[in-house]
């Protein structure tokens, strides 16, 4: 069998491997805790389950979703970007539904990178924006997130010829793995920076809607001419506990909407309708839910953050997204820290380095974890301290 090259260069997913440790551990009798993924633990709330029952009793939802989705999600998406974030999108251009952002990150670069093409790529970053540009045969150009810049790309030091010949820029606010946020200033001078070099912006924004102590993270679409230059993928995977369903949207420039349901709808047939009216019905029913959610990932946000600072690890309390960004101690690789948290106490964090170059010296730990997993997991990682302390006493 000959497989084509881009299989073979590509690196496993970076969550299926941390799947496969916890399994083999799991088998083996032992009890995990995962800190690992960022999967809501909370249900559905209850009338969105109940919006998609009706809507798969009804036989007109068991045929092919129509295509580029129903319109009267599209409007409830355009509407609901008006209502939150006071952005205006055109319904049938502006606006496509997605089977989760990540299908739609994965695709867009099909419609931009050639290959040998550049796509600027953060680093630490969500994985799939490097793998799909190298999936169609393009190369990330890696702008480090550090702690200095406070983990935005410095658009200053990019090379004239790398950004006179990118093709797209990557960016993702509330950010996965660093949950550091941007301002609508940051998002202006993208804007500006995109007009300058003649390039797409691809923002993605699934966290807007898990924000603490009262911050509303802003949108890119807010910034001056965003709509000339860019688009923004959202998902009601995170805001409404919906990460099973897989419905996500991208909206914004019309030319790159229309050319990525072109790419989609030759690959793919839609969302299942049913899905799409639950979708409706989360983005134009109450939105109480989502206050309740994070008053709970706060709480626990500031548990895991206490418990941490406690154990010698340095780390801020995030302001918005599922994620705490934490330093490992001294003296490990952020992968020597995971493996011993998972030897020593059998907690699972994920490896800052597995986000990219510059996530070494860091691990993520997810807030989507049940209470009762929580104080497990955190009186677990009181003990690794512990034993750490006993092991340096005796040195
Ligand atoms: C930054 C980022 N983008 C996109 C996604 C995927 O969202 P969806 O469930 O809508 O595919 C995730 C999921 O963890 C994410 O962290």
């Amino acid at each position: 069998m000959k497989m084509a090259r881009r299989i073979e260069s590509l690196p496993p997913y970076l969550f299926v491997e941390i799947i496969n440790k916890i399994n083999e551990k799991r088998a083996k009798g032992e009890e995990v805790i995962s800190f690992a993924i960022g999967d809501p633990d909370m249900p559905t709330p209850p009338h969105i389950i109940e919006r998609l029952c009706q809507a798969a009793q009804d036989p007109a939802n068991h045929r092919y979703p129509e295509a580029a989705s129903l319109p009267e999600l599209r409007q409830a998406i355009a509407k609901w970007y008006k209502k939150r974030f006071d952005v205006s999108l055109d319904a049938d251009s502006e606006v496509l539904p997605l089977i989760g952002a990540k299908e739609g990150i994965a695709h867009i670069a099909l419609c931009f990178i050639d290959p040998e093409d550049i796509a600027l790529v953060p680093d630490p970053a969500y994985p799939v924006f490097s793998i799909s540009t190298m999936l169609a045969g393009g190369k990330p150009y890696y702008m480090p997130l550090t702690m200095e810049n406070n983990f935005l790309p410095d658009l200053d030091i990019i090379p004239e010829n790398i950004a006179k010949t990118a093709k797209l820029l990557w960016i993702n606010y509330p950010n996965n793995p660093t949950s550091a946020v941007a301002d609508l200033d940051f998002f202006n001078k993208v804007v500006k920076f995109a007009q300058q070099h003649n390039l797409a912006i691809c923002h993605d924004a699934p966290y807007t809607e898990v924000a603490f102590d009262g911050y509303r993270p802003v949108s890119f679409m807010q910034a001056d001419g965003a709509k000339e230059v860019g688009v923004e993928f959202h998902s009601l995977s995170k805001s409404y506990n919906m990460t099973g369903w897989r419905i996500g949207m991208v909206v914004g420039n019309p030319k790159i909407v229309g050319a990525l349901n072109t790419v989609k709808s030759n690959i793919d047939s839609g969302i299942p309708q049913a899905i799409q009216y639950a979708a409706i019905e989360a983005l134009t029913g109450p939105q109480d839910c989502i206050q309740q959610h994070n008053a709970i990932y706060q709480r626990r946000r500031d548990l895991v953050v206490d418990m941490l600072n406690d154990i010698g690890l340095e780390a801020e309390p995030p302001k918005a997204s599922l994620y705490v960004w934490a330093k490992v101690p001294e003296g490990y690789t952020s992968i020597e820290f995971a493996n011993d948290l998972l030897e020593q106490v059998g907690v699972v964090v994920t490896p800052g380095i597995g986000y990219g170059k510059h996530g070494e010296g860091y691990v993520r730990l997810s807030l989507t974890i049940p209470d009762a997993g929580l104080v497990k997991g955190l009186s677990r990682l009181a003990g690794w301290r512990d034993t750490r302390n006993k092991f340096k006493a005796k040195r």
